[in-house]
């Protein structure tokens, strides 16, 4: 299987393995309801000297030496800094978000990106199943100050049913076969193409939900932490086969390291608007990601 994986990957972009084995550096951004900029000096007394990142004041960097030690300081121990990877923070930020938004996170645990809604929104749904993820989730909530987030222990798959189109703005960070968690040092023990398919079909009837449950002339995103194609752009391709009005948005991200959609893939050809999705090339503290805007329209 290790053998499939690597020529997989390299399809796709050879670049992917070098980032995989180049983890230099991890990230964190500031709790917004519990603190500002401030903490930044409270973490320099400390000793810490955080980068800060060029597309947002809030979000920064430190050497990946630090990342245990700083769970021991004064900000950290107060939930006043969130220790989150670029990638998802940067996909998360990219749902444009008004205060009056009420936004669904449709598989929401741990709540990380629930939490980056939370402070753009008056009001955030988040679904989790699992029911350990569900109530650590909630906890991750409360220690982080955010009051104005509603949890659902549910299955996102069926979550539109019971709501109808009633969210203005849907994220699905969907279950995958996490490549972009792979650590190369220990070899590929976990990976193979069933789980990649399975993961798949689920994805598909995950991004109905989501998109059924958005209003219509609302934005979603459709995002995994996952390098397949099945995983990704097929998703994406299934959805605009079903549905007229669903319209891929193109994102502006001021990252380098980044690569436009796949159109084909195993001799499958997909809609040519998948060009428009997003994949996250593995670099220092961005770990792969992929993802996707889509518009409902009218
Ligand atoms: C990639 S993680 C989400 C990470 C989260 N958005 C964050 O940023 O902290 C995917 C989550 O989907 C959940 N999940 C699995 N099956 C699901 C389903 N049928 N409906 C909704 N969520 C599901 C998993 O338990 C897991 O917590």
């Amino acid at each position: 299987m290790e053998n499939v994986f690597f020529e997989r990957i390299n399809k796709i972009n050879p670049k992917i393995l070098e980032g995989l084995k180049e983890k230099k550096e991890f990230s964190f951004r500031i709790n917004r309801h519990k603190a500002g900029l401030e903490t930044i000096e409270e973490l320099k007394k400390e000793g810490y000297f955080p980068k800060k990142v060029d597309w947002n004041d809030y979000v920064y960097t430190l050497p990946m030496e630090e990342r245990k030690k700083i769970t021991k300081s004064k900000p950290y121990t107060a939930n006043k800094i969130y220790i989150q990877n670029l990638s998802s923070i940067i996909a998360a930020n990219s749902l444009d978000i008004d205060k009056n938004d009420w936004v669904l996170d449709l598989a929401a645990a741990p709540g990380g990106k629930s939490l980056i809604f939370s402070e753009k929104a008056d009001k955030v749904s988040a679904v989790e199943p699992d029911k350990k993820r569900f109530f650590r989730m909630k906890r991750n909530f409360k220690e982080h100050g955010a009051k104005n987030i509603q949890t659902y222990n549910k299955d996102g798959r069926f979550v539109y049913k019971a709501t109808g189109a009633l969210f203005d703005k849907v994220f699905l960070d969907a279950p995958c076969s996490s490549e972009a968690h792979i650590d190369l040092n220990e070899g590929i023990t976990w990976w193979n193409l069933k789980r990649v398919r399975r993961f798949s079909k689920l994805q598909k009837e995950l991004i109905i939900s989501a998109f059924e449950a958005l209003k219509p002339g609302g934005e979603m995103i459709y995002a995994t932490c996952t390098f397949s194609p099945e995983e990704n752009e097929e998703v994406i391709d299934f959805l605009l086969s079903r549905y007229d009005n669903a319209k891929v948005l193109k994102i502006d991200l001021p990252i380098a390291n980044i690569q436009e959609g796949i159109t084909e893939w195993e001799n499958k050809q997909y809609n040519p608007d998948v060009k428009k999705c997003i994949r996250i090339i593995p670099h220092n503290a961005y770990s792969g990601f992929f993802f996707t805007k889509i518009k409902k329209e009218s």
